[in-house]
Order: C-alpha cells, then structure tokens, then sequence
C-alpha cells in the first residue's frame, strides 16, 4: 500500500495521477461547502476555474435550476445566487439545482486532480464516509492521494490537519514505516499536536483567521463539525455528485 499526501496541487503530474484514488480537501470552504449542497439535495456541482468561465457555462446551459456559486477574498461573486459558505446551501436554496462553482483554491485543486481513476472531495463533515472509501482504494495493494487545495499555492494548516485526520482514519491507528510519504508523516503528526478538535487548527489557520475578521466566525464552526454532511462527493466527468453506489 502506498498514501501520499500533497500540501498543495501543485507539481502533480498525469503520471501520479494515472489509476489512483484521489480525495481533495479545502475544508474552509470549498469542499465542506460541496458537501452541504448535496447532503441538502443538490443534483451536481461542476467546479470551473474562472468567474468569466461560470457565467459562460451557465448561460450555455440555460436553465433555472442552475446556479452561479462561488467566492472571491471569501466574498460571493457579484451577480452570483450563493457564496461559499456551507450554512448558505440550505435545502431550500439548492435541492433540485446544479450548481455551477468557482472558488480561489478548491475548485482549482479539483480540477488539477482530472485524470486519476477517482476524485472526491473531503473534510471533516464527511471524514468518515470518506474514510471508508478511502481503505477500500489502499486496500490490497492500492495507492491513495490526498491532495490539498493549500491557500495561494502554499501549505495550510487547515487542509494539512484534515489530510492528517484522514490519513489517521483510513490508517485504523497503524503508524506504517513505509509506504507513507514525508507530508503523510507531517500530517499525522499535526493530528497528535492538535488532538481531535477540529476548532483548533482550523481557527488557528490563516484561512480560518481571514474568515473570522471577515464575519464567516460560524462557517469555521461549521466546517469544524464531524460528519455533518455524511455524503460521498465524487467528481466525475466534470461535475461532482453524489456517489451511492461504490465506485
Ligand atoms: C477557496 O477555494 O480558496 C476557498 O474555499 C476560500 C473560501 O471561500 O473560504
């Protein structure tokens, strides 16, 4: 078995992708935003790199049950219908619709990933499910990525820990000498520096500081709550859904 994490997607190339399993991780807010919006009934969400990119795509698809979501300085777009927060993907606003998303990190770092055999998106409100699907990939002889979206290109604390919480899940306790890389290594032991609360790291984190002092105090909380949005979030052929049947 081999897992692998990288800090940021950066450097990834075909090669380490090719016919692997991949879980990208942008807890604040990217992928525990994906994961509100299909626990609470979104059809799809189809991550793109741009703004200009978005507004194409959904006049393109021209219908009313597509959204325009997305951040940029953590702030909805103008003219969007939704931000990035998780607490703003309610059942009333998105059951039934598409979402189309940009965001500054974790809609790149999706996109990076295209070309494994599967991606899905992680964080703490899923870990478990997540988790679970991420021991059948390793298991017999796999070889799991876990992929931060990292913030500007540069590690983050918050992505970091959620790796290591994964990475320590999908481990069952074991502490393997090899098989891990140096990041896997460094991400477990974030795990035993901050221990099981998820507030911690991610308050600490320059993420998690910049939402604070922006008013997202209780996005922080959210994204910080275990299981809370236990889906499956698979990106396949472009858009990410919800995966009920093992893939
Ligand atoms: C990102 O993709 O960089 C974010 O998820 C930022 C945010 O909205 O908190």
């Amino acid at each position: 078995m081999k897992l692998d994490v990288h800090f940021t997607p950066a450097g990834l190339s075909p090669a380490e992708l090719q016919g692997r399993t991949v879980f990208v991780i942008d807890i604040l807010r990217a992928t525990t935003a994906m994961c509100a919006a299909l626990a609470h009934g979104a059809r799809a969400l189809i991550p793109v790199g741009s703004t200009e990119e978005a507004l194409r795509l959904a006049q393109t698809i021209g219908s009313d049950d597509v959204l325009l979501a997305g951040e940029t300085h953590c702030e909805r777009i103008p003219g969007f219908q939704l931000g990035n927060s998780p607490l703003e993907m309610t059942e009333a606003a998105v059951r039934g619709k598409t979402l189309v998303v940009t965001t500054t990190n974790g809609t790149r770092a999706l996109l990076a990933c295209q070309g494994a055999s599967a991606v899905f998106a992680a964080c703490a409100a899923n870990l478990t499910v997540a988790a679970e699907r991420a021991r059948e990939a390793l298991e017999p002889d796999g070889h799991l990525l876990i992929v931060c979206a990292g913030r500007a290109g540069a590690f983050s604390l918050d992505d970091a820990y959620c790796a290591g919480r994964l990475a320590k899940a999908v481990l069952g306790g074991r502490r393997p000498r090899r098989g891990v890389n140096d990041a896997a290594i460094a991400s477990l032991d974030l795990v035993r520096r901050y221990g099981d609360r998820w507030e911690r790291p991610l308050s600490y984190s320059r993420a998690g500081r910049e939402l604070i002092r922006l008013g997202f105090r209780d996005d922080v909380l959210d994204a910080a709550r275990l299981d809370a949005y236990p889906v499956l979030a698979h990106f396949h052929e472009r858009r990410v859904t919800l995966a009920s049947v093992p893939v």
